[in-house]
């Protein structure tokens, strides 16, 4: 049987993952975070302490897979639940760094593939429309200002002791996205068949209403 697949990529901080989460929800699709999977090899190269040359050959024993436990994603490294430690700002830097890697990329193509083949999901990403999922039935570009996304983040964190300053969030917003959109391998870039959706101005429930809206006029 054919599986509905719905590709949403855009810049980190543009709200990709709650309102995929929150669409897939009202959809009864599966949500796939594919950054938590480039994470994870991070965190693994980072504790193994990997050099990039041996990068392709440890890979072989990383063994990073997504489960669903009540249709949310957790990301395992071997039996060992990695979901949480791979949200620190130091992860998000060295995930940007290795994700630019060629068998970083190649390594995690075909796990992605392989659950879109599977289940009807809502991927979201960096590359899914133009590289991961080039046939899917519907793509998304999700995107939001630097500084709106920066002054989401900075509230997000505000109530933590140890909260950086917003200036230094969207230094590192801007840093990332740099990264992300100037790598040679799978830059982020809206795929020419994208419907761009631009979450500057709305919440959330109203960019979760804009993408359904796309999704409905596509396959509804
Ligand atoms: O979406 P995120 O912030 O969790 O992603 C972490 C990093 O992984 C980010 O720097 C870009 C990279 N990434 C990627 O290259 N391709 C994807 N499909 C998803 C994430």
């Amino acid at each position: 049987m054919k599986t509905i697949n719905i590709a949403i990529d855009g810049p980190a901080g543009a709200g990709k993952s709650t309102i995929a989460k929150m669409v897939s929800a009202k959809l009864g699709y599966i949500y796939v975070d594919t950054g938590a999977l480039y994470r994870a090899v991070a965190l693994y190269i980072t504790e193994n302490n990997i050099a990039d040359e041996d990068i392709e050959k440890a890979l072989a024993g990383a063994d990073v897979s997504l489960r669903f436990v009540d249709g949310a994603q957790r990301v395992f490294l071997g039996d060992r639940d990695v979901s949480d430690l791979i949200r620190t700002p130091a992860i998000s830097m060295a995930a940007s760094r290795t994700s630019a890697i060629p068998a970083v990329r190649a390594y995690l193509f075909e796990t992605q593939q392989k659950i879109a083949r599977e289940n009807n999901i809502l991927m979201d990403g960096r590359d899914i429309g133009t590289v991961v999922l080039p046939n899917a039935d519907v793509k998304i570009f999700l995107t939001a200002s630097a500084e709106e996304r920066a002054n989401r983040r900075y509230k997000e964190l505000a109530e933590k002791p140890d909260c950086p300053p917003y200036e230094e969030i969207l230094q590192d917003i801007i840093k990332r996205d740099y990264a992300d959109m100037h790598r040679e391998i799978s830059p982020l870039k809206q795929a020419e068949d994208a419907v761009l959706v631009d979450t500057t101005t709305l919440n959330l429930e109203e960019s979760a209403e804009a993408i359904i809206k796309v999704i409905n006029s596509k396959i509804g």
